[in-house]
């Protein structure tokens, strides 16, 4: 049986969580529209510069919401802080072997590290990393298979069996993916990827394209709060140990190189998409999503991680 999860949600007794979330809310706006929404694909391009969601549920399974709290967005790289856990429950320890768990120092999709270091991505969170990942999961659950697993594993922890992939997107991920399929086939040249590289890819394009909002975000996170429980459907959707590591990983590499930006400002876990969504874990509390589309030029959402820092700030959250 998992340990018992520290609650360090009562030593927050004080914190009037809807009112923090609302006032952010308001605050953000003169700073909503700073950034550039992702344009690498029409489909993300449109989305609106002004929206806003913010989303908090604790550990004990209670959510609070502000903004476009409700509104389904492209959650992209945020998927694979899922799919990890899925590999490592999947596959254990022998993942590092092929994937490391150092910075990266380089944006999400560079390609240079990759043949001075055999192959071998520097972490599962810049894309090289995430199709090793991907590939993985694909091994133990079949070539379709791998996409319904990470679906199965959203609806239960976030408790929404409506989350789906958005076909529209991941059409376009595909039309415009040269180069994850050079960073696949150029894996696949030394052995790193083991799948078949066109299926890897549908995966990884469906993953990225997977729609949620900051709710179930915010709802799908818990387990990584609470050591693998998930206080929705109270069951351990992941292993302790495992969740963890996951925390640490994207502590250090959910950013990209702004990932120690992140950690100096907000202090906490986290992990952001191209569509403008970032997750944040406080172990023993909570996890926090928000949701705002332009970016900066590491590719994170610009209001999102402004929000984040006040969120951390004001309720005391910050780790250290
Ligand atoms: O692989 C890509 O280029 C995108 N579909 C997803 C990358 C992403 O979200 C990187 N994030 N900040």
């Amino acid at each position: 049986t998992p340990a018992a999860q520290t609650n360090r949600l009562s030593s927050f007794g004080h914190i009037d969580w809807q009112q923090t979330l609302d006032d952010i809310c308001t605050d953000i706006l003169p700073h909503l529209g700073k950034g550039q929404v992702a344009d690498y694909i029409p489909a993300l391009a449109s989305a609106n510069p002004k929206a806003f969601g913010i989303a908090f549920s604790t550990i004990e399974g209670t959510t609070y919401t502000a903004g476009d709290w409700n509104t389904a967005f492209s959650i992209q790289s945020i998927s694979k802080v899922f799919m990890l856990s899925v590999a490592l429950a999947e596959e254990g320890e022998k993942l590092w072997r092929r994937v490391g768990r150092e910075p990266s120092g380089s944006s999400f999709n560079s390609i240079v590290q990759l043949e001075r270091e055999h192959g071998r991505p520097r972490n599962p969170f810049i894309n090289a990393g995430a199709l090793v990942v991907t590939d993985t999961v694909i091994s133990h659950c079949g070539d379709e298979a791998g996409i319904d697993r990470l679906l199965a594993f959203l609806r239960e922890s976030s408790g929404d069996q409506a989350i789906v992939v958005d076909e529209k997107i991941a059409r376009s991920e595909a039309a415009y993916g040269d180069r994850n399929r050079a960073l696949a086939y150029f894996m696949k040249s030394f052995g790193i990827l083991r799948e078949d590289v066109p299926i890897t890819l549908e995966t990884y394009f469906r993953q990225c394209a997977i729609e949620m909002s900051v709710a179930n975000l915010s709802k799908a996170g818990l387990y990584l709060a609470a050591e693998g429980l998930c206080p929705i459907s109270n069951r351990a959707v992941a292993n302790d140990a495992h969740t963890n590591r996951v925390n640490a990983i994207m502590m250090l590499c959910g950013h990209y190189d702004r990932s120690g930006d992140f950690a100096y400002r907000v202090g906490l876990a986290g992990k952001s998409g191209v569509g403008g969504g970032i997750i944040a874990i406080i172990p023993g509390v909570g996890c926090v999503a928000v949701w705002s589309p332009p970016l900066n030029d590491a590719g994170n959402s610009y209001a999102g991680t402004l929000a984040l820092e006040w969120f951390s700030h004001r309720t005391g959250v910050n780790l250290f």
